[in-house]
């Protein structure tokens, strides 16, 4: 949820493109609007514009803005609607900022600085950081000291950076909950992520609490009493390529052909060999939206192989409902970006009310999740930058697979030939185009599986719903009848999951049924010609597989299909309305 950047580069240079390189890189995380602040001739300058980054880009092809030290944002708005106006950089008087995350104490901030004499012109909650910061810089303190003030001030989670009309060579910055690295390259830079600093090959990640006061050739970091600290720098070891469209037209696309690489990494990379699973009664899965998928198909995998009860928690409830946790439970958060602030507090609301052990499944390293856990499994899915998930889901999938599956020699050997597998469900892209033609006047569309399969269901109604807006949901086949089943007509795409498993005469006759009562009935499975499965449908058949692994092969045709639906319906499928990569607010 927002981006922040910001660069100081040498005397009477110009950062302005850089910083543009930068909110490029982090329009991921929002892009209600954006802006950019620069300090020049002892005036801060700026420029805004609603909407996607190319609208300030046009801006700034009619405009001079110039200088040497800078900073920008990418917004999803939270308080205040997408405005111009409430776009960042927000300005007082010598005092420009960007911010990611949320100021809870605001409106009493707000109270005080209007009783001060401030005059509020945006709906934000950050404008109480600008005014703040200008109020002390007024009472005489330095931009340092006015710093420290507003970070024992603010409550709630930030990243938050400043530049000072007087400054043509500082940037102050801090974190507290929301993601901010400082780089080092031909210049000093900050950004929300790795690839906004990518200019840079070392970098420093701020922890909670901290702040940065950076210069041309220096930068000081100071701790959370504001005691300074020498924190070491990490080289960049990420590929950069990874986070090029190349030669897609978008990256979700990339990002599902680059499956079979990512499936193939995180095998390679997570051997399971320590008894993680020792001495646990219970397990607990924490995540949100795609991850919390991932972890449903593993509450299945969990119970059948490691006879080990497992609970599935949207993150965002779990810590508001008072629940009972238990002795010797293991925590598992799933989570892409690593810095979803709902996995994030319930993990932490665990780790407070018990003794439980966390481990965390996380794509982006390093991120805050790190710092809860015991112990990472990282995806090896690359950077993520499409705002639906793809790859990181089926990483997700395969290490949740090999913690299940560890103890048993017989699915262990099948991993290798995953990879292989998922090439060939690819492969059948143009078919699931073909398909795409026939959901995408839809107004609403229902997936059916059971078991492993039924979080798969969910799944690929997520996907749908969010990058092409057609309303989807996805139900246990065998729920259908309780309920659901009322939405069915002649218009209306159902779409069902049924590989050859145990349950496949069971979900054949719950499509039976579907099909009793519309016309759109569509099949994803491995049975080619089983005369259980209805004529007048439309069928994909999939690779075979063992049923184990059916929930990784056949997210896969579902995405497809939600990206070839977007695309017929002309959305931009990287940048759906209203969303954002990664959710840093309650
Ligand atoms: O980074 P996380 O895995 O914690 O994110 C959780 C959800 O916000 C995320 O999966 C979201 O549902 C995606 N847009 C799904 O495509």
């Amino acid at each position: 949820m927002c981006g922040i950047t910001g660069v100081v580069g040498k005397p009477n240079s110009n950062v302005v493109e850089k910083i543009m390189a930068g909110l490029e890189k982090l329009e991921y995380r929002g892009y209600d609007s954006s802006g950019i602040a620069v300090v020049c001739d002892g005036r801060i300058e700026r420029l805004r514009a609603v909407g996607k980054l190319r609208n300030l880009k046009a801006k700034l092809e009619q405009s001079s803005l110039s200088g040497s030290v800078g900073i920008g944002h990418t917004r999803w708005a939270t308080h205040g609607r997408p405005t111009e106006n409430n776009a960042h950089p927000i300005l007082s008087e010598n005092v420009a900022v960007v911010h990611n995350g949320i100021i809870e104490n605001y409106k009493e901030l707000k109270f005080d600085l209007q009783k001060d004499g401030f005059i509020f012109e945006t709906e934000t909650d950050t404008e109480v950081i600008a005014h703040f910061l200008q109020q002390k810089l007024s009472e005489g303190f330095s931009p340092r000291e006015s710093f420290e003030k507003l970070l024992k001030t603010v409550e709630g989670s930030y990243a938050v950076a400043a530049i000072f009309s007087f400054l043509p060579d500082t940037i102050l910055a801090a974190r507290r909950k929301s993601p901010l690295v400082v780089g080092f390259g031909e210049n000093i830079c900050i950004g929300s992520d790795l690839s906004s600093v990518l200019s840079c090959d070392e970098v420093v990640y701020l922890e909670d609490g901290e702040y940065a006061e950076i210069s041309e050739n220096n930068a000081l970091f100071f701790d959370r009493e504001f005691r300074p600290m020498n924190p070491t720098k990490q080289k960049i070891t990420e590929n950069l390529e990874n986070i090029e469209k190349g030669e897609y037209e978008y990256y979700m696309f990339k990002e599902i052909m680059e499956q079979p690489s990512a499936i193939r990494k995180t095998i390679l990379n997570n051997k399971i060999t320590e008894n993680i699973f020792g001495g646990v009664s219970r397990i607990l899965i924490l995540a949100c939206g795609t991850s919390h998928y991932a972890g449903i198909v593993a509450k299945y995998w969990f119970e059948k192989f490691l006879k080990i009860p497992t609970d599935v928690e949207i993150a965002s409830e779990y810590r508001y409902r008072s629940p009972i946790i238990g002795e010797n439970v293991l925590v598992i958060a799933i989570t892409q970006s690593g810095e979803t602030i709902d996995t994030l507090e319930a993990t932490e609301y665990v780790r407070k009310c018990s003794n439980s052990r966390v481990i965390a499944i996380a794509n982006v390293k390093n991120s805050a999740v790190s710092r809860i856990a015991d112990f990472v499994f990282y995806t090896e899915a690359g950077i993520e930058i499409g705002v639906a998930s793809t790859k990181a889901f089926t990483a997700q999938l395969t290490i949740l697979a090999e913690l299940a599956f560890h103890n048993h020699d017989f699915l262990t050997k099948q991993f290798q030939n995953l990879p292989t597998l998922c090439e060939e469900v690819l492969d059948l892209r143009a078919e699931i185009k073909y398909l795409a033609e026939k959901i995408s006047s839809a107004s609403s569309a229902v997936y059916l599986g059971r078991d492993t399969l039924y979080p798969i269901a969910l799944e690929g109604a997520l996907k749908l719903k969010e990058i092409s807006y057609i309303h989807a949901e996805g139900f246990a086949a065998g729920e259908m009848k309780h309920g659901p089943i009322a939405l069915i007509d002649d218009t209306m795409p159902v779409i069902c999951l049924c590989p050859r498993n145990e349950l496949f005469e069971k979900t054949a006759s719950n499509i039976q049924v579907a099909l009793a009562r519309g016309k759109n009935v569509i099949i994803f499975t491995d049975s080619e010609g089983s005369r259980l499965l209805p004529s007048g449908t439309t069928k994909i058949i999939l690779p075979k597989i063992s049923e184990e692994f059916a929930p990784i092969l056949y997210a896969i045709p579902l995405q497809l299909l939600a990206y070839y639906t977007a695309l017929l319906r002309g959305e931009d499928v990287d940048k759906p309305r209203n969303l954002a990569k990664s959710v840093t607010v309650e």
